[in-house]
Parts: structure tokens; C-alpha cells; sequence
């Protein structure tokens, strides 16, 4: 169940306008592996990028940064140079004068952005890669109630249970705007493979609300993606930008 209403098609980052129905989650998967440069950037970008340590850091930003600006300005019909962001407190970037909403979200050499007229909106994309730190951090930052459907699972069911519930939780505290500063126990997501993505329980000041959807899929071999929505029947729509000349691939 969980790809339940999801379509795919393969896109390039320029082209003409694109539109989206009140329902649509349009989620852009694109290579952070492409010699894209900074022209598109801002200060505050191009200033970002400048402290990487890791070349391969600062490309990936600016690859990632560089589709960001290409896709949202296939949406506002304003070149991809010409538009700005505000950052909000917690560090969510929007855009200035509004337009659509967007979230992005970046794992090893890939990058996701979701796009949607939602109110709400959070993604989240991760590489599966078991690790002993793994049992620390389902520990440490599940809920009980995750970490009871967890700890019966063993081997890859364990590991997939355990990015499932991962990038559900990111992708609802990424949809609230305060990322992991928001307590992760105070809302249950189902983590079982092949269980209806689902918050299950929300507590406290009404942040996370019950009834937002949650959409998982796997967007290529080895990853795993949660998108976090108030849509009540959101149809998501996945388009993988083929990759371009000078791309790494
Ligand atoms: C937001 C957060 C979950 C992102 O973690 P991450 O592992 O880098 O996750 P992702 O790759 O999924 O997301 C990165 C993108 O999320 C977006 N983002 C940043 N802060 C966000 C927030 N509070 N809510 C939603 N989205 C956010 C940005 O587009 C960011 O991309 P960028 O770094 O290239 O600008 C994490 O940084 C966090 O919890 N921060 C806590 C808030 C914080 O410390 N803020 C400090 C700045 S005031």
C-alpha cells in the first residue's frame, strides 16, 4: 500500500511552465553529481557554499541549489536568478511574495524537492545503510509505541522498518518547520514494511495534527522517501530529471 496514487515520468530541470492541481505533490528527484555552477545563486547561497570544507560538499549544495532555482521557475515563470527566499526562524527557506510551497531534502549524491500548493509540506530522503548506531538512535529518538512495532522485526526487515519510520518522523517535523528541534515522541508513524504510511498519534500543542498524510516510496534502489502533507488525499507525481550533459553519470 504504501505507493499508493503515485505516478513518475521522466522530466528535465528547464522547460515550459508547469502547472499543479490543488491535490498535486510534484517530488523532483535529481543527481547532486553535475557540474552545475553558482550563476543562478545568491549571496547568501553562493556564501553558504563557499564554507564547505569538502569540494564534494560545495558542488552538491550548489548542484542541489542550482535544481532548486531551475524547478521553481518552471512554477512562478520567473527566471530561476530572479526570485528570493526568506529563511524562517528555524531555518526553513520559503519564498519571498509566496508563490508555491516547497520542501527540500538531500541524501549522498541525490536530491529531492517536493512542490505542492499544501499548506503544509515536508520531505525527507535518506540512503538505507545498516549500522549499529542505527539501534542507539531508534532508542534514543522513537516513540515507544515505534519502537515496540520495531524491535520484533530482524535483518533487512529491521533495517527497512527503521528508515521507514525515519524519513515519516523527518518529514512530518520538516512539515512543522522546526526540524529535529520538535520532540520526536510526540507523535506515532507506522514503520512496518508494507504498512499504510500513517501518523498514528499527535500530542501536545496541536503541532503535528492527526489527520496529515504521510506518502512513502522508494525513489531508486537502496533510498528511501517520506513526504509530510495536510492534503487529504494528495496525489503524488514523482519526476526524475534526466540527467545532462556534463552531468557525473
Ligand atoms: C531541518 C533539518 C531536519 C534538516 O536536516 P538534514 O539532515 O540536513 O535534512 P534534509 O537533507 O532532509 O533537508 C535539508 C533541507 O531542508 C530545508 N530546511 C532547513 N531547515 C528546515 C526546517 N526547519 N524545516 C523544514 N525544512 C528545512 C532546507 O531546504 C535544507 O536544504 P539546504 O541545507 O540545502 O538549505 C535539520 O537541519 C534540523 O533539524 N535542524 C534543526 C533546526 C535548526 O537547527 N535550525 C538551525 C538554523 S536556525
Amino acid at each position: 500500500m504504501s505507493n499508493e496514487s503515485i505516478s513518475e515520468e521522466i522530466a528535465r530541470l528547464d522547460g515550459a511552465p508547469v502547472s499543479l492541481a490543488p491535490d498535486d505533490i510534484h517530488c523532483w528527484l535529481f543527481s547532486l553529481e553535475s557540474d552545475a555552477d553558482h550563476e543562478h545563486l545568491d549571496d547568501a547561497e553562493r556564501d553558504r557554499a563557499r564554507r564547505f570544507h569538502f569540494d564534494r560538499d560545495r558542488r552538491r549544495f550548489i548542484a542541489g541549489h542550482d535544481s532548486i532555482r531551475r524547478i521553481l521557475s518552471r512554477y512562478l515563470d520567473v527566471a530561476p536568478g530572479d526570485f528570493e527566499f526568506d529563511v524562517e526562524a528555524q531555518g526553513r527557506p520559503t519564498l519571498k511574495g509566496g508563490g508555491v510551497n516547497f520542501n527540500y531534502s538531500r541524501s549522498e549524491e541525490w536530491g529531492l524537492l517536493a512542490v505542492s500548493d499544501a499548506a503544509i509540506l515536508g520531505a525527507d530522503i535518506e540512503t538505507v545503510r545498516m549500522s549499529d548506531d542505527l539501534i542507539d538512535v531508534a532508542r534514543r529518538q522513537f516513540s515507544p509505541a515505534e519502537q515496540a512495532a520495531l524491535n520484533p522485526l530482524s535483518g533487512d526487515a529491521w533495517t527497512a522498518g527503521f528508515y521507514n519510520c525515519w524519513t515519516r518522523k523527518e518529514a512530518v517535523v520538516k512539515a512543522m518547520g522546526v526540524g529535529l528541534l520538535a520532540p520526536l515522541d510526540c507523535f506515532d508513524v507506522t514503520l512496518t514494511p508494507g504498512d499504510r504510511p500513517e501518523i498514528l498519534r499527535a500530542e501536545g500543542d496541536g503541532a503535528v495534527a492527526r489527520d496529515w498524510a504521510l506518502r512513502a516510496f522508494s525513489p531508486l534502489d537502496g533510498y528511501c522517501a517520506a513526504i509530510a502533507t495536510d492534503l487529504a488525499a494528495p496525489n503524488l507525481h514523482v519526476l526524475r530529471v534526466k540527467p545532462q550533459t556534463g552531468s557525473r553519470y
